[in-house]
């Protein structure tokens, strides 16, 4: 049976467990909190697909999402992703997920941003929870037949790769403050994106990036960093940026600021009747550019209306800021919601590292430079029904196994080695306040990546990361810091100086990334980009041989 070690329990993982398992394979599924605490049960607004007979075509959406993109996604991929859509919404309505539906009983959709037509399915403004709860009772039922098992409090180290190809990870066992082996024969990264590098934001600090920043150290090429998408609409608390849900503005939520005493409905003036809906690299930046305090105003739509159609967002303003936005305006400011980039892949979402697979948003492949909303909860569920048919297709490297000569390399040498070097790591009188360096790394990298960069602050952001990564190493953890912020820290590090190492080489602007020294969308830049490690080099390159579209 094929042994399949999926690594992150978010929609993404989950679903790929699950489609693994119901196609025999044998899985694992490592993650280091429950599902229910994956960031996916944080995405509010909805799932892209086109239902029914009318004007909407699959045609419209690919249009979209490769418009949206800036077109640098691969068609053929996201041809894939649109394609797949109105069977996701099936498939997840039969393992138990209840959508909105409209009194006649078809799914009801709502307007989302740069989409041409209402095609964002939903449930309430929880859909991320409601397919969550589904999809953690279907995982619970192979669980109970013992076709998926699943592995708690264990944080991602590293992969087992030899000669181009991958034979599982290893993990950081938190119980047992100790390293552990898990070989497998196809190794799925579902992780996330790379919230806590910028700290605030509206996604999970649990997202770290580790996995991808670690990946990257050991020769997994990365796509795409310097796309960062910041949603228009958050709000402010101590803690973090609240995602005030695209919803709002799908319901018809206005934007405006105040000057002498009137409302100026910015958006509208400049794009028109759908202005508020206008893709969020546009409306952020449009805001961002008035230099004022923008207001999402919905009020008019009456208490029992927005009870109705958008309850969870009445909720979370009420509770977090006392703010009625059934009588009141929401001031709202953008912030990182999503990282465009990540784990380079080809269309079977496998890396060019052999058995080696990522998907959901720590891989990069259908969103280019901005991504829609409600295409990433599809992109996830997409790209895991992907990745489980590739795997199903290859061959089944443990019966070969049994056939001949162990093929597995031997990698305890390489487990007995890390060990040593984390042993060597561990103090419990000197610790660094490994967390205070995070949160300078954030502000720093919520400083020089923002919405718009220049090549002056990329400078300071790398001289900032470099100075980090030559103390990093000296640091010594406490036990308890040893898996959040102990080991984690070079390979987070990593991802960052990747990060603005790619934000400095795209010399034009295009969708999220905004370069005020390069305003220009330029032709010849219409790639994505690619970036490699090699003994601590990083190359970056644009791929125009489209090496990752097949
Ligand atoms: O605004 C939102 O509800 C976010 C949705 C998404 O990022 O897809």
């Amino acid at each position: 049976m094929k042994r399949v070690l999926i690594v992150g329990s978010g929609i993404a993982g989950i679903s790929c467990a699950i489609e693994c398992a119901g196609k025999g394979m044998d899985v694992t599924l490592v993650s280091p909190f429950p599902s229910e605490r994956a960031q996916s049960v944080l995405a509010a607004g909805g799932i892209n697909a086109v239902l029914y007979d009318g004007d909407d075509s699959v045609k419209c959406h690919m249009e979209d999402t490769l418009k949206g993109g800036c077109n640098i996604a691969g068609t053929e991929a996201v041809r894939g992703l649109c394609t797949d859509a109105p069977e996701i919404i099936r498939w997840l309505e039969k393992k138990g997920t209840v959508f909105t539906t409209n009194p006649d009983g078809k799914i009801s959709r709502r307007a989302f941003g740069g989409q041409s037509h209402n095609r964002t399915c939903y449930c309430g403004s929880a859909t991320g929870k409601q397919i969550m709860t589904a999809l953690v009772m279907e995982a619970r039922r192979f669980e109970g037949q013992g076709k998926i098992k699943r592995i708690l409090w264990m944080d991602f180290y590293k992969a087992l790769i030899k000669d181009g190809k991958c034979y599982g990870a290893i993990f950081y066992d938190e119980s047992k403050a100790d390293l552990v082996m898990i070989p497998a024969d196809y190794l799925v990264i579902a992780t996330g994106g790379q919230n806590a590098l910028f700290g605030k934001t509206t996604g999970s600090t649990l997202c770290d990036g580790y996995a991808q920043g670690k990946l990257f150290m050991q020769g997994v090429e990365l796509k795409n960093l310097e796309f960062i998408q910041y949603h228009p609409t958050t709000l402010e608390t101590a803690q973090k940026k609240l995602l005030v849900s695209e919803a709002v503005r799908g319901e018809g939520g206005r934007l405006y600021y105040v000057e002498n005493g009137k409302r100026v409905y910015f958006m509208e003036d400049l794009y028109g009747e759908r202005g508020n809906l206008m893709p969020r690299d546009i409306v952020s930046k449009t805001m961002a550019a008035t230099g004022r305090d923008i207001f999402l105003d919905i009020s008019f739509l009456g208490k029992e209306e927005i009870l109705k159609r958008i309850p969870e967002v009445y909720d979370l303003c009420q509770k977090y800021k006392g703010i009625d936005i059934s009588k009141e305006s929401i001031p709202v400011t953008p912030s990182v919601h999503f990282f465009m980039g990540g784990i380079a892949v080809k269309n079977n979402h496998e890396t060019k590292v052999e058995n080696l697979y990522a998907i959901g948003e720590c891989a990069s492949i259908y969103h280019g430079a901005n991504r829609l909303g409600g295409n990433s909860l599809l992109a996830a569920i997409h790209g895991a029904r992907v990745a489980a048919e590739s795997i199903e297709s290859k061959g089944n490297p443990s019966d070969l196994e049994n056939k001949t000569e162990s093929i597995t390399p031997d990698f305890s040498d390489e487990l007995k080695e890390e060990r040593i070097a984390l042993a060597n790591r561990r103090s419990f009188e000197s610790v660094f306040p490994v967390m205070y360096l995070r949160d300078m790394l954030a502000e720093n990298l919520r400083e020089d990546l923002g919405i718009v960069r220049n090549e002056e602050k990329l400078k300071k952001g790398l001289d900032d990361v470099d100075y980090y990564l030559s103390i990093a190493d000296k640091i010594h953890y406490d036990r308890s810091e040893m898996a959040y912020l102990g080991f984690s820290l070079t390979g987070i590090l990593t991802l960052a100086r990747a990060t603005l190492v790619c934000a400095g080489f795209r010399e034009e602007s295009r969708g999220a990334h905004i370069r005020s020294d390069y305003p220009d969308s330029l032709d010849q830049w219409k790639a994505a980009t690619i970036i490699s490690y090699d003994n601590g080099e990083y190359r970056t390159r644009l791929d125009v041989e489209k090496e990752y579209e097949s």
